[in-house]
């Protein structure tokens, strides 16, 4: 069975990528995700914020020893532990030990929004090893002065002084909240993005009512989120001149499927990995060449985007046309 894969140019065994999770900054969790059959890796992200915090502490140091006062010791950057706790060298000396031992492509992440200071430790990822770059835009615009048109223009220019900084395959994981997610993509990708990540999960809190306080645990996705990244991956296979990732929802192979008969290049998973641990992967590969088997499909490439919107006549279930007439249909069978 051929599952082979091209993303942002890469050739991937499998189109099965273990996307951007704090497992992943665990070696022997990366090996055993190759060992199940993953395409690629993407590492935890390298965020904004930490480089920031890097640079405010080694701003602070440098004045605390200019002061050479004894207070100084309280300039001292505090010591975080954990995969989002690693300082700059430390994240970068990941990306190398990754690269070292996998021989699958390891994909660095780098994660921010505002428009300077940070993008140039793109290059950093680059030089450690990276074969390529995830460009997570996480940003909740929550200042009610700043226009669409505003935000997009500077995620286009945060896109952009990466795109200046490396030579390797740069992917935009984007956010499903823009109101024209097609026009968006399209000015991604004409602004240097190789590939597409449909779609970032944004963590939205909720009210705990005994505390009355938020609560933003983390919960993990489940199946029913794929419909939204699966619509516009079918709205978007082969309309855009770059490879789709299919990300959210996946729980089983039959996820995995729909992505690809939807066009995408690659299905990614976090959830399911972090519920039945890496050596899911192998099931998950498993039950995808079943389905293809059963079916007398000797490759992927054989189903990929035949359910896209491009392909399949621009079927009218995709779009608001189709929209009333399910609305009729429901209404007729719950009140006769
Ligand atoms: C514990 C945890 C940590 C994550 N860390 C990152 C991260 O560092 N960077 C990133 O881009 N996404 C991160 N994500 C998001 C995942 O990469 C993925 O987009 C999300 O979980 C949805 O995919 P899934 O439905 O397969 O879980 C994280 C998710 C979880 C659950």
């Amino acid at each position: 069975m051929k599952l082979a894969t091209l993303y942002l140019g890469l050739r991937l065994r499998t189109p099965l990528v273990a996307s951007a999770a704090p497992d992943n900054a665990d070696l022997d969790h990366l090996r055993k995700l190759e060992d199940a059959g993953i395409g690629a890796v993407v590492l935890p992200s390298l965020f904004q914020e930490q480089i920031e915090a890097q640079q405010h502490d080694y701003e602070a140091l440098l004045a605390a020893h200019a002061d050479n006062s004894p207070e100084a010791q309280t300039y001292l950057p505090p010591i975080e532990t954990g995969p989002y706790g690693l300082g700059l060298e430390r994240h970068l000396d990941l990306v190398r030990r990754a690269k070292a031992s996998l021989s699958v492509p390891v994909i660095a992440s780098l994660n921010g929004s505002s428009a300077t200071g940070w993008t140039g430790f793109a290059a950093l990822l680059q030089e450690a090893g990276a074969d390529a770059l995830e460009l997570n835009l996480y940003d909740v615009p929550v200042d009610l002065s700043v226009s669409g048109q505003d935000l997009e223009q500077r995620y286009l220019m945060v896109l952009s002084a990466v795109r200046e900084t490396v030579r390797i395959p740069v992917a935009v994981k984007m956010s499903p909240y823009f109101s024209a997610i097609g026009h968006m993509a399209t000015r991604f990708v004409e602004a240097g993005a190789d590939g597409l990540v449909l779609f970032n999960r944004y963590l939205q809190p909720d009210i705990d009512l005994v505390r009355l306080s938020l609560s933003s645990e983390l919960e993990l996705s489940t199946p029913s989120e794929i419909r939204l990244p699966l619509l516009w991956t079918a709205l978007l296979a082969g309309r855009v001149k770059a490879s789709l990732a299919a990300s959210t929802g996946v729980e089983d192979s039959d996820e995995v499927v729909k992505y690809v008969l939807a066009g995408a290049d690659v299905v990614m998973t976090t959830a399911a990995i972090l519920r039945h641990g890496p050596a899911y992967v192998k099931t998950l590969l498993t039950d995808l060449a079943t389905w293809l088997e059963i079916r007398q499909l000797e490759s992927l490439d054989r189903i990929r985007g035949q359910m896209s919107w491009a392909r399949a006549q621009q079927n009218e279930s995709f779009i608001r046309a189709n929209y009333l007439h399910l609305l009729k249909t429901f209404a007729r069978a719950h009140h006769g």
